[in-house]
């Protein structure tokens, strides 16, 4: 087993080699309060890090459950999760492809002032072409901007990034869900809410990357897990469903925080 040495949030730890930021976090038995949602499948979008390495001037954004350990990895937590500005409409008005343009241009009007400045692209860790979606979105190419955004997971990074507040996630979600109220919902969408409804759902906690592994030799550094106050967070008896904060245990953490993280996930 290799182990490499890298800071998170200011606790120096050694993580195994090919473990995520996520697990190495976790097995170093540091808290689980805000910032995580899936557990590790990378569809939450509440894992944001920022991440520099050696050597390298600039930070980047990532998931933690999904960037990998390196040796000398500085990486921080980002608790930022709000749009600039709600935006508001509504949902059962957007099926009329003739206004289309119109409807974006009134949502959202700032969507025309992009720079071009390409901070979304970069800052986005599901690769998505934010910059590309959101000029397609402003001229009301809503179907090619909405196909764009498949594999957005509302981390809200792009948010951060845009200097023009265009709130490029918010944007996505706007084309994605004209594009549904245009078009037939795919049968499997359909089939998985009826299951939903009716109380069918269920999560196969012994897939891979549902649950992080805990190592027992975790080795931390400087955590000061007397001061954090934790308990462990019983990982075994986790329930995705309902929040984190309730099977952590967590006796003296952020819960107004971890709430919120835990709303978006749901
Ligand atoms: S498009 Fe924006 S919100 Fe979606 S995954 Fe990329 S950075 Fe996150
Ligand atoms: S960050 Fe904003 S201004 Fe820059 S390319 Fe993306 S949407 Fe355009
Ligand atoms: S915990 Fe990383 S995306 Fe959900």
């Amino acid at each position: 087993m290799t182990m490499v040495r890298l800071v998170i949030d200011g606790h120096a730890i050694n993580g195994e080699s090919g473990t995520s930021l996520l697990q190495a976090w976790v097995a170093a038995g540091l808290p689980l309060v805000g910032n995580v949602g899936c557990m590790g499948q990378g569809v939450c979008g509440a894992c944001r890090v920022l991440v520099r390495r050696p050597n390298e001037r600039l930070a980047q954004t990532g998931l933690a459950c999904e960037t990998l350990v390196e040796e000398g990895m500085q990486v921080a937590f980002i608790n930022i999760s709000r749009q600039r500005r709600p935006h508001s409409y509504d949902l059962h008005a957007l099926g009329d492809s003739w206004d289309a343009i119109a409807r974006i241009d009134e949502i959202f009007p700032e969507a025309t002032r992009c720079r071009h400045c390409g901070g979304c692209d970069a800052a986005c860790p599901k690769g998505i072409e934010v910059e590309k979606m959101v000029n397609l979105a402003a001229v009301g190419q809503t179907l090619a901007a909405a196909e764009l955004f498949d594999d957005c997971v509302q981390c809200n990074l792009c948010v951060a990034a845009c200097p023009e507040h265009i709130d490029p996630a918010h944007l996505g979600q706007l084309v994605r869900r004209m594009t549904a109220s245009m078009t037939l919902r795919p049968s499997d969408l359909i089939m998985r809410l009826h299951e939903l409804e009716a109380g069918e759902q269920t999560i196969d906690l012994d897939s891979p990357g549902t649950l992080p592994q805990v190592s027992d030799d975790a080795d931390v550094e400087t955590a000061d897990l007397e001061t954090a106050d934790v308990e462990t967070a019983d990982l075994e008896t986790a329930d995705l469903e309902t929040a984190v904060v309730e099977t952590a245990e967590i006796e003296n953490a952020d819960v107004e925080n971890a709430q919120i993280e835990n709303e978006e996930v749901q």
